[in-house]
């Protein structure tokens, strides 16, 4: 398995391979590896000749610095867990200062609007960050195919945007939630919550799938209603936000209409640790 950690390094190894001749698959993660991930990188080895995969703990993207220094960093078990998928598969694992030459700064964009709600209101700053290290990612790789999971649904649309306005020629694939067998979704900081807890939070599935039952027959307003006093009951999980917002723009429902997709989202908290997670509606 080939490890690159540099820019030059992997664009020249991609200049000998001639990449422009076949199919590249970019997956780009922040590491700490898991069957989620896993699940990207498989549908990305299925559609491609090549795959690379990035690890990169992306500073300009965290709001909370506590966050960002309790971020797990695995490299060792992440390249085992690719390694035992594809021995083909290729890990872009920069720096900080390979990334960010100049500042740890992220650009400003205009998402318009999409990254003024939900975790962009509440994470000040993080789609900026997020925006500039999935273009400064995808203009090293040029990829054909980049995989990014639902389960940072606002992040998908986010970076379909971004790759409209900054005009890189990149298919965005969106690809499906994986769970835990509770229902919790797959995530790097669910390591962060004991075992207790980590039970606790398929409360959390649970309620999106009765939000989605009662989806066709109640307005959504009762619906956030109903949610929120359930969590309000909850011992253990303190609920965020939750909101039921058109797919395409993200803007908060206001009457149901025929023709448009709805999603419910939701982020809580289970003693300090964020959890996001949402469910399609229709
Ligand atoms: P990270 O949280 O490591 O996630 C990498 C990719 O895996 C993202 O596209 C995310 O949506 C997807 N993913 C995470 N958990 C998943 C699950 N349970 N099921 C399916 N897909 C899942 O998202 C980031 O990193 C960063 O913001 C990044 C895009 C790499 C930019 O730094």
């Amino acid at each position: 398995m080939l490890v690159f950690q540099t820019k030059n390094e992997l664009k020249s190894f991609l200049t000998t391979i001639n990449s422009n001749a076949i199919k590249v698959g970019m997956v780009p993660t922040m590491g700490a590896l898991h069957q989620g991930h896993a699940s990207l990188v498989e549908r990305s080895l299925s559609e491609n000749a090549l795959t690379i995969v990035s690890i990169f703990v992306n500073p300009t993207q965290f709001n909370n610095q506590d966050d960002l220094l309790k971020y797990p960093k695995t490299l060792e078990k992440d390249s085992s867990l690719l390694n035992s998928i594809s021995k083909d598969i290729i890990i872009f694992a920069p720096s900080v200062s390979e990334m960010y030459t100049e500042q740890v700064a992220s650009k400003k964009y205009d998402f318009q609007g999409l990254d003024m709600v939900m975790e962009g209101a509440f994470r000040e700053g993080h789609f900026d960050g997020v925006g500039t290290i999935v273009e400064s990612l995808l203009l090293t790789v040029a990829p054909d195919k980049a995989y990014f999971g639902e389960k940072d649904f606002q992040q998908l649309q986010i970076i379909k945007k971004l790759v409209a306005l900054q005009n890189i020629p990149v298919e965005i694939i969106g690809c499906p939630i994986l769970r835990e067998p509770n229902g919790l979704a797959m995530s790097s900081r669910n390591e962060r919550l004991s075992k207790q807890l980590r039970k606790e939070a398929g409360f959390i599935y649970e309620t999106l799938k009765k939000i989605s039952a009662k989806f066709p027959d109640h307005s959504p307003l009762s619906i956030i209603e109903w949610a929120t006093e359930q969590f309000q009951l909850h011992p253990y999980l303190r609920l965020e936000y939750l909101q039921i917002a058109e797919e395409d723009t993200l803007k908060p429902i206001e009457n149901k209409k025929k023709d448009k997709k709805y999603r419910a989202f939701i982020a809580v908290f289970a003693d300090g640790v964020r959890l996001i997670d949402n469910i399609g509606l229709n």
